[in-house]
């Protein structure tokens, strides 16, 4: 396998992180990784580009992924299984990817010049204990490794590209049939102040506050999703996609599908649900700052995410995350669309153009 040829400067300051690692419990601030360990698996595995042998690239990754410590790997396999109380799991410190270009404006230039794929690597990697990665062909262009940042033209749109704006509380791709399990963010640039802060509100927190009454009207398919701007919606457009109940399964174990901003009741009372819900969601808000080299795992069954307003400065230098979507496999694909893919081509332009013609 390949060499990294890693030079003096970056080794010592793998080895003055690593004496730092002395503890690998997990605990409220997530867990640093052994630098110097997973540089050895990335010397040791990665030689595939995953914009050109993608499924060659995440076998690599697997195979690094099986190489991992094995407090890493329960840790990863009883989140899959169980769940975690805050939702999330955290990784620090992976090694990331030095000399990185600009922040993208086109995502097209990540192709051409970033020149390690360190960030993929990890994602791609992880996801191998939690299902297998997928994407929509609405999103990055059908890109499996989506570059989150802020551009001027969506600075203000409900939109991961957004940056004045609070992109609030929500369960990813809520109005779709095909809903990630997980979905995992790397971060190759904070923003210059760190003033964005990922949201995270996990049901195990406040499912105690939601009483009986609002769990069965929760519950009740009365709930209008909203489509996304990105998948060819108007910018804000409420309950243009399908109708869905909010929480399901056990009630020992809620599992919940909510995005406030695009989703609307058809009753009053699903409309007070909503409201109600938001606030309890509100009221047991967590923060994390992601800085370069962190990894986070948001269980999407059982947690809703967000993220502040920031700052961004339009000059390449502005806060850029990778983010992967996870399925627990790809079976379900093939059962909703008869297609085994990764890349879901399902479309919702019926569902758009039916809302754009009755409003005319
Ligand atoms: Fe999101």
């Amino acid at each position: 396998m390949s060499t990294l040829h890693l030079g003096l400067e970056e080794i010592a300051v793998a080895e003055s992180k690593i004496s730092s690692v002395k503890n690998t419990s997990y605990n409220k601030n997530g867990l640093k990784v052994d630098l110097v360990y997973f540089l050895n698996l990335l010397d040791h595995y990665l030689t595939a580009n995953p914009y050109e042998n993608l499924e060659y690239f995440i076998q690599q990754a697997s195979l690094a992924a099986y190489s991992f410590p094995d407090y890493i790997k329960e840790l990863l396999m009883n989140f899959k299984t169980y769940g975690n109380e805050d939702g999330y799991l955290l990784f620090r410190s992976f090694p990331y990817d030095r000399s990185l270009m600009n922040t993208p404006v086109n995502i097209e230039e990540v192709r051409e010049k970033k020149k390690t794929f360190y960030s993929e690597f990890w994602l791609a990697a992880i996801a191998r204990f939690l299902g297998e990665p997928f994407s929509y062909i609405q999103e990055n262009k059908g890109n499996i490794f989506h570059n989150v940042r802020p551009t001027y033209n969506n600075k203000d749109m409900l939109s991961s590209e957004s940056s004045t704006i609070l992109l609030d509380f929500h369960t990813e791709t809520a109005f779709h049939p095909y809903t990630p399990d997980f979905l995992s963010l790397f971060c190759l640039r904070s923003d210059r102040h760190k003033e964005a802060q990922t949201i995270i509100s996990s049901i195990r927190y406040f499912q105690d506050d939601i009483d009986a009454e609002l769990e069965r009207i929760l519950r009740k398919p009365l709930f209008k999703t909203g489509i996304d701007y990105s998948f060819g919606s108007v910018n804000g457009m409420r309950g243009n996609g399908p109708t869905i109940p909010i929480l399901y399964g056990d009630s020992r174990d809620l599992l919940i599908t909510f995005d406030p901003d695009l989703m609307r009741g058809l009753t009053d009372e699903a409309e007070m649900a909503i409201k109600t819900l938001k606030k309890i969601i509100d009221k047991h808000k967590r923060a994390v700052v992601l800085e370069e080299g962190d990894l986070i795992i948001i269980d999407n069954r059982r947690a809703l995410h967000g993220r502040t307003y920031f700052k961004a400065n339009f000059d390449g230098q502005d806060r850029w995350l990778q983010r992967l979507y996870i399925s627990r496999d790809l079976t379900r694909a093939n059962i909703l669309f008869s297609k085994s893919e990764r890349i879901i081509t399902y479309k919702f332009d019926r569902e758009i153009s039916c809302v754009s013609n009755s409003s005319i």
